[in-house]
């Protein structure tokens, strides 16, 4: 059988150790899990209380326009209606619909970044084309404008980026995007948006409504506690939706995501309070490795890349994403956990 050659290169993607250990029935009951950048805690109660009711209702199919949750981003993106709003299973559904949309030709992205992005124009047939991170590991946005040619249709831009933690602030955002020429579109993948702490990073979804171009893209998998139930959302101009809309699944976002993703909208004050815990709890961990002698990137996301090695993590009963698999070798991707996860992240330093 012929397969489409551009498959070729992918590989099964490799998963964390605690992923791994899971699979195997073995315990990892006693380690704190902090590789894959969810959040220590379980969905809001108002989430919960969601869930349950719509357990009853599981045997009915779900709406399929996911008209509630649209309501519910809508009302938190102010100028933004229901017709600017994209729905999928998790932000990577969001991504993969809107460069479905486009011809095939190249997709522009600073590397190390999300494994998704290359694993998605492989499959769809676009050419992945990597721009190094600078030397202080942030997005070289003068190197990925530099890269943008006339076979160019998509530019992604992770802010803050995954797996450095490095951010660009909003105007520098806005700027970049008023210079992509027009049928260029920029998706800004704002999984971790929640944890900037830059107080003038806010309202970013009008990057999206000021431009026809401009997808911005978020999670209900990290701050709001909901990686299990699979659903993300974006903010663009009614075009893009529209069409985002014709390409997606049928009913890719299941009936207790659209409800429990819903219920965690409207109580968006106490995720925007547990953000506010990982902040601070961040800026212990990033003290206790600076107190330790140890390398480590500054992070505006839920995570920290240090310079320890996993292996001694788990010795003392922690998991962390190992640094090999994201172009670090030597390193680790610490997730910030809850308090004693990491009080105990720090005892291991
Ligand atoms: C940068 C980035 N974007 C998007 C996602 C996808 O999240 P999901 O598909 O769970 O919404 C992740 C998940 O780790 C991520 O790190």
């Amino acid at each position: 059988m012929n397969f489409r050659e551009e498959l070729d290169p992918l590989r099964p993607y490799v998963p964390p150790k605690s992923w791994r250990m899971a699979a195997e029935g073995a315990d990892e009951n006693n380690y704190a899990k902090l590789t894959s950048n969810e959040l220590s805690f379980g969905p809001l109660p108002e989430a919960e209380t969601a869930l349950t009711e719509a357990l009853t209702r599981a045997n009915r199919y779900p709406d399929s326009h996911v008209s509630r949750l649209r309501e519910a981003v809508a009302d938190a993106n102010p100028g933004a209606e229901t017709s600017n709003v994209l729905v999928g299973n998790g932000s990577s559904e969001v991504i993969f619909n809107v460069l479905q949309l486009l011809p095939i030709g190249d997709v522009v992205f600073g590397w190390p970044s999300f494994s998704m992005y290359p694993t998605t124009c492989a499959i769809l047939g676009m050419n992945a084309r990597e721009v190094p991170l600078t030397k202080n590991e942030e997005f070289d946005l003068e190197a990925m404008f530099r890269t943008v040619s006339d076979e160019t249709r998509a530019v992604i831009l992770c802010n803050p980026n995954n797996p450095s933690g490095t951010y660009h602030p909003l105007d520098r955002v806005r700027e970049f995007a008023k210079e992509l020429p027009e049928n260029v579109v920029l998706i800004v993948d704002e999984a971790y948006v929640e944890f900037v702490d830059d107080p003038k990073y806010t309202d970013s979804h009008t990057l999206a409504l000021e431009s026809p171009n401009v997808v911005v893209a978020r999670t209900f998998s990290k701050a709001h506690g909901l990686a299990g139930l699979r659903v993300g959302y974006g903010v663009a101009s009614k075009n893009i939706a529209d069409y985002a809309e014709r390409v997606r699944f049928p009913v890719s976002v299941n009936l207790a995501a659209q409800a429990a993703a819903t219920a965690s909208m409207l109580a968006k004050e106490k995720v925007e309070e547990r953000a506010r815990f990982v902040i601070r709890e961040r800026s212990r961990l990033e003290n206790a490795f600076g107190d330790a002698n140890l390398d480590f990137i500054p992070s505006q996301g839920n995570f920290i890349m240090v310079r320890f090695a996993a292996s001694d993590f788990e010795k003392c009963g922690v998991l962390v994403r190992e640094g090999e698999a994201l172009g670090y070798p030597g390193w680790s991707r610490v997730t910030v956990g809850n308090t004693e996860e990491n009080d105990r992240v720090i005892g291991a330093l």
